[in-house]
Order: C-alpha cells, then sequence, then structure tokens
C-alpha cells in the first residue's frame, strides 16, 4: 500500500477548548490512484490532507508510506521528504504575488538547487502544457483565477512528485475550467503515474475522480471506488 493511515485523530487546543478535527480515520490509498475528499466545511478535509501530506503530526494513530512510518520521521527528514516527493495546490493557490507566473512555477525547482537554465525550461514546458504558455510573465493578479489555478497546480507537479496533494476552496471556476484542468490531472496520473489526493467542492473533479471519500464531522462517512478511468 503507497498510503496508509490508521486511526488517525487530530485535535486543536483552541483557546482553552479542544477541537476534535479528525476522528479515528483509516483510508489507505493506492499508488498511481485519482482521490478526491469531499465534504462540507469543517469536515476535516484540509487536516487529513495536512497529515497524509506530513505537513502536521496526528494526536493520535499512525501514518505510513509504502511501510514506513512517517508519523515518527524527525522533523528534518519530513521536511526533506516534502520537498522531493510531495506537491501541493494550495487553498486559494498561494502564489507569489511579486514573481511571475513562470518564476512561481520554477521556485520549488529552486528549492531542490536545480540550475537555472534547466528551472526555466522545466517550468516553461509545464506551463505551455496547461494551456498558459503565452501568460508565463504575468504576476497572478494579471491571471484570471482559472489560470491562476492552473499556475498553482504546474507549481505543484513540476518537480514529478510521487504523491500531489490538493485542496481548494470552493472554486467559482465554470464547467469549461474545471473538466479542462481534471483532464490535466488524469493525465498525469495516468503517463506519470502521480498518485492524487484532491480536495474540493468541484462536482465535475468530484464526477470524475477513481475515488471519492465523503467526510463530515472529523469522519468518514463514505468511501466509494468509482467506475470512472478516463
Ligand atoms: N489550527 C486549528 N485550531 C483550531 N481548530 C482548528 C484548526 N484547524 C482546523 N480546526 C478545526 O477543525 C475542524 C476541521 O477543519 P478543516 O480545516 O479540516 O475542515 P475542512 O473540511 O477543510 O473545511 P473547508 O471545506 O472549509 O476547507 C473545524 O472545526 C476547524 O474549525
Ligand atoms: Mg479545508
Amino acid at each position: 500500500m503507497f498510503i496508509k493511515a490508521e486511526n488517525i485523530s487530530k485535535v486543536f487546543q483552541d483557546r482553552s477548548l479542544p477541537v476534535t478535527a479528525l476522528k479515528a480515520v483509516s483510508v489507505d490509498i493506492e499508488e498511481g490512484s485519482f482521490t478526491v475528499l469531499c465534504g462540507p466545511s469543517g469536515s476535516g478535509k484540509t487536516t487529513l490532507l495536512n497529515l497524509l501530506g506530513c505537513l502536521d503530526r496526528p494526536s493520535g494513530g499512525r501514518v505510513f508510506l509504502r511501510g514506513e512510518e512517517i508519523s515518527a520521521l524527525s522533523q528534518e527528514k519530513l521536511t526533506r521528504y516534502r520537498l522531493r516527493k510531495i506537491g501541493f495546490v494550495f487553498p486559494d493557490f498561494n502564489l507569489i504575488p511579486t514573481l511571475s507566473a513562470v518564476e512561481n512555477v520554477e521556485y520549488v525547482l529552486w528549492l531542490q538547487g536545480i540550475s537555472g537554465t534547466e528551472r526555466r525550461k522545466r517550468a516553461a514546458a509545464i506551463c505551455e502544457r496547461f494551456g498558459i504558455g503565452a501568460l508565463i510573465h504575468r504576476r497572478p493578479r494579471e491571471l484570471s483565477r482559472g489560470q491562476q489555478q492552473r499556475v498553482a497546480v504546474a507549481r505543484a507537479i513540476v518537480h514529478k512528485p510521487e504523491l500531489v496533494l490538493g485542496d481548494e476552496l470552493t472554486s467559482n471556476l465554470d464547467h469549461k475550467t474545471g473538466s479542462e484542468l481534471m483532464g490535466f490531472l488524469k493525465e498525469l496520473n495516468r503517463e506519470e503515474k502521480m498518485t492524487f489526493i484532491y480536495a474540493t467542492h468541484d462536482p465535475v473533479m468530484i464526477e470524475r475522480a477513481g475515488r471519492v471519500i465523503r467526510m463530515q464531522d472529523g469522519e468518514v462517512v463514505s468511501d466509494e471506488k468509482t467506475r470512472v478511468h478516463a
């Protein structure tokens, strides 16, 4: 199994009151799969993604990646692992406003110490593939939300991570934009065997995912594998 979460829980201390964001959730994620997390606001999607992506540690339970318990790794090892192996699409995309689209995409490669020309070549190629090749010198504020989303996704996958975690706010993107993006993601999922776990409210993405995990009040209330492969 690629990722296995065993009875993971998360309790946040909000001033003096504890908030239980996740209650003993267990999930297995297969390598190369495409999973969507959905459920109402506050149901625990972001909390679960953060635990699966080593951005945070569970209060209880364990997370395994290819059999290794990542919830027990040192902070330094986790950071190194994250940088090489995981790509994130953050809520509201978190693009750096002072950098152009292509510089935003290059950023992760820069962190990895890859040379300038190689960085630019790889980042520009991904942008081209995502249909934003003509816009790479624009700053995020000069792009539409759909275009910003593509930059954010390009940035998450440019270093070819084995796991891509997406966390989107209720996106007001039109059907065509969502559908095109999903097409790109599914292509990458097939060709590069990247594993995707995406929290979204977008019906187009939910419809086309291979697996839909629905959450409510910190628990998984349904977990369905669909027949969608395309
Ligand atoms: N740092 C924190 N401190 C205190 N409570 C938190 C913290 N982070 C999340 N929570 C609480 O944990 C619960 C789950 O939050 P989470 O962000 O995982 O929900 P979500 O499903 O991602 O919601 P949304 O769809 O709005 O993004 C909520 O009740 C939230 O208020
Ligand atoms: Mg969230």
